[in-house]
């Protein structure tokens, strides 16, 4: 199970078809292994522009969110075109529920879905997906190296982990709330909250370098945070 942060699709990243074709080439050959994956995109800079661009004129927060759920599902329709080109057996529709997820994994290799109702972010819902599938951990690819006990970019003197425990990191995420649309934090405390209920292991990494997220995905060392029980 990954969760795919949607900035991972923006222009900053550099040669972003390589990593495309990379991913494809990852989950290609992981399916042909026998292993099923739900992969649950984020989204990314549209999710950022389109909320920016009504935040003066809508002040709802679930209005808001709907306009990022909606920027979640069209990266998340990139990437299931992208691997349905390919070849790889994935599900040509974008679910909008954990439930109709799960019954459509069934079916298919590989599952692409974005956000599913206001609230929270794509996290949460990648990691009630690996709940729901019985799913040994949840990967969540973002665009820093590791878990940090404050933000690195404001603090020099910022500590990254290389492994905590699901406590430890809702110290540093804080209580599961979601009071603003678009809110960006390494992971989403209502995810983090849900990721405790259910004992499941997290895999925090940096996923603009395509091997640290093939290296999760097939079990081995990677840079990043394991965060477990
Ligand atoms: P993201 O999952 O991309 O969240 O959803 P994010 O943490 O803000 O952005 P990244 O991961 O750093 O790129 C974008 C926004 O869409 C709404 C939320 O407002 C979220 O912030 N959303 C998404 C929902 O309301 N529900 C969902 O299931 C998913």
């Amino acid at each position: 199970m990954a969760a795919l942060g949607g900035s991972l699709l923006r222009p900053e990243i550099v040669m972003r078809e390589i990593w495309l074709t990379e991913l494809v080439d990852i989950i290609g050959k992981i399916v042909n292994n026998g292993t099923k994956i739900g992969l649950v995109v984020g989204g990314g800079s549209p999710a950022r522009e389109s909320i920016d661009l009504v935040k003066p004129l809508i002040s709802n927060v679930g209005a808001l969110d709907k306009i990022g759920i909606a920027a979640t599902r069209l990266n998340a329709t990139i990437i299931k075109e992208v691997l349905i080109e390919a070849g790889i057996s994935t599900c040509s529709t974008v679910p909008d529920s954990i439930e109709v997820a799960v019954s459509l994994m069934m079916d298919f290799d590989v599952v692409v879905m974005g956000g599913t109702q206001p609230g929270h972010t794509t996290d949460n819902v990648a990691i009630k997906l690996a709940v729901a599938t019985n799913s040994s951990k949840c990967i969540i690819a973002t665009n820093v190296s590791k878990v940090y006990d404050k933000d690195p970019r404001k603090n020099s003197d910022a500590r990254s982990f290389d492994s905590l425990s699901l406590f430890d990191l809702q110290n540093i995420v804080g209580p599961p709330e979601h009071f603003r649309a678009g809110d960006s934090q390494v992971v989403d405390p209502i995810g983090v909250e849900c990721a405790i209920v259910n004992k499941m292991e997290l895999n925090i990494l940096d996923g603009r370098k395509i091997n640290n997220l093939k290296n999760s995905m097939e079990g081995s060392n990677f840079e990043g945070t394991i965060v477990s029980w």
